[in-house]
C-alpha cells in the first residue's frame, strides 16, 4: 500500500544486528532520491501495520542526505512496534515514514556537550557526535548499559579514547555514580540524556544538587513515564472556534479522544505528549499541561496544547480546531 501523500515512501535497504536486542536499520529512497534533512538528534515516525507509530532517533551523520539509519531496541513489554521492526520489518520491505523532526538537539551556545545514554537511549548521541566530530565541538559521553554485550556502536564509541566511557551494570556491581560524573561541570557545559526513567530521574536528581540551570539540561523521552489520565481528574469543556462545536471532555478521556468521538479528523502518533504531532493553537483558558516537550517558556506562554495528554485548569478551553 502506498504511503499517505504526507509521508516518505522508504525501502529497508539493510539491517543487522548491532548489540543483544539491537537492531540497526539502513532507510533510502526506493528510487535513490535524496531524503529530507534532519538536524543532529532528530528522529522520524515509523508507520507500522496495525496503526503502530513509533519514533526513532536518526543516528547516521546528519550530513548524509541518502539514507536514515536507526538502532531500534526490542523492548520486553513491546506492544509490538519493537517485536515488528526485530522480526518482520526485513530488508527490501516498504516503510512509511513521517519527515524527520528534531525535538532533540544541540544547544547552540553550549561550550561543551555531555551526552548520558541509558541502553538504545545511545541513538540520538550517534548524529550529535558525528556533528561534533565534524565541527570540532568538545564532548562527552557516559553509556551505561546492564552489560557490555547490550552496547551497541560500543567499538566505535570506545574509539574516541577518554571522551566516551562505558558502565556496565554487571561489571561495576550496580548503575553509574552519576553526581560523581557530573561534578565537575564547567561553565557553558550542557548535559543531554536519554535512557530508562530511572537513569533521567538520576540526572534530574543529581543536575538540581549540583545547581545546574535548568536550561543546560536536556532530557529526550520515548516513552511516557505515568498514565495519561490520572485519579482525581475532572471533566471539562472545549470550544472548537472553526468547527464551532462545544464538546464536553470526560474525566476519563483525552481531548483527543473527545474531538476524534466527534468526527474531527487532527493529526496524532503517539498519543503520549512525546511527538508534538497534536498540538494545537489554544485561544483561550488555561491548560495543564501533561506533555514532554513544550519547553517552560511554552508552558507559561499557554499559546498551545498537546490534545492528547494535557487537560484544563479552567472548566474551558478554546481551542483553533
Ligand atoms: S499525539 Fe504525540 S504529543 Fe499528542
Amino acid at each position: 500500500m502506498p504511503a499517505p501523500p504526507d509521508l516518505l515512501e522508504l525501502v529497508v535497504a539493510a539491517r543487522a544486528p548491532q548489540a543483544e536486542g539491537v537492531a540497526w536499520l539502513e532507510l533510502r529512497d526506493p528510487r535513490g532520491a535524496p531524503l529530507p534533512p534532519f538536524t543532529p538528534g532528530a528522529h522520524i515516525d515509523l508507520y507500522l501495520p496495525g496503526g503502530l507509530v513509533r519514533q526513532y532517533s536518526l543516528c547516521n551523520d546528519s550530513e548524509e542526505r541518502d539514507r536514515y539509519c536507526l538502532g531500534v531496541g526490542l523492548a520486553p513489554d513491546s506492544r509490538g512496534g519493537s517485536r515488528y521492526v526485530h522480526f518482520a520489518l526485513q530488508s527490501g520491505a516498504r516503510v512509511a515514514v513521517g519527515y524527520p523532526r528534531a525535538r532533540f538537539g544541540l544547544a547552540p551556545a553550549a561550550g561543551r556537550h555531555r551526552f548520558i545514554a541509558g541502553g538504545i537511549g545511545i541513538t540520538p548521541f550517534l548524529s550529535m557526535i558525528h556533528w561534533c566530530e565534524r565541527h570540532g565541538a568538545d564532548w562527552e559521553l557516559l553509556y551505561c548499559v546492564r552489560s557490555r554485550g547490550r552496547a551497541g556502536w560500543r567499538e566505535a564509541l570506545l574509539g574516541h579514547g577518554a571522551r566516551a566511557r562505558l558502565h556496565a551494570d554487571d561489571e561495576h556491581g550496580g548503575p553509574a555514580d552519576i553526581l560523581a560524573w557530573l561534578d565537575g561541570q564547567r561553565p557553558g557545559d550542557h548535559v543531554y540524556c536519554c535512557g530508562p526513567g530511572p537513569l533521567m530521574d538520576a540526572v534530574a536528581d543529581a543536575a538540581g544538587r549540583l545547581g545546574m540551570a535548568r536550561g543546560s539540561v536536556h532530557f529526550e523521552r520515548f516513552a511516557a513515564p505515568g498514565e495519561t489520565v490520572r485519579q482525581g481528574d475532572r471533566a471539562f469543556t472545549i470550544s472548537l472556534r472553526r468547527s464551532g462545536l462545544e464538546l464536553q471532555v470526560p474525566a476519563d478521556a483525552s481531548m483527543l479522544d473527545a474531538v476524534e468521538a466527534a468526527g474531527i479528523a487532527t493529526p496524532s502518533s503517539c498519543r503520549e505528549g512525546l511527538c508534538r504531532s497534536c498540538e494545537v493553537t489554544l485561544l483561550a483558558g488555561i491548560a495543564d499541561h501533561r506533555d514532554y516537550v513544550l519547553s517552560d517558556e511554552e508552558r507559561a506562554a499557554q499559546r498551545s496544547v498537546m490534545l492528547c495528554v494535557s487537560r484544563a485548569c479552567t472548566e474551558r478551553l478554546e481551542l483553533d480546531l
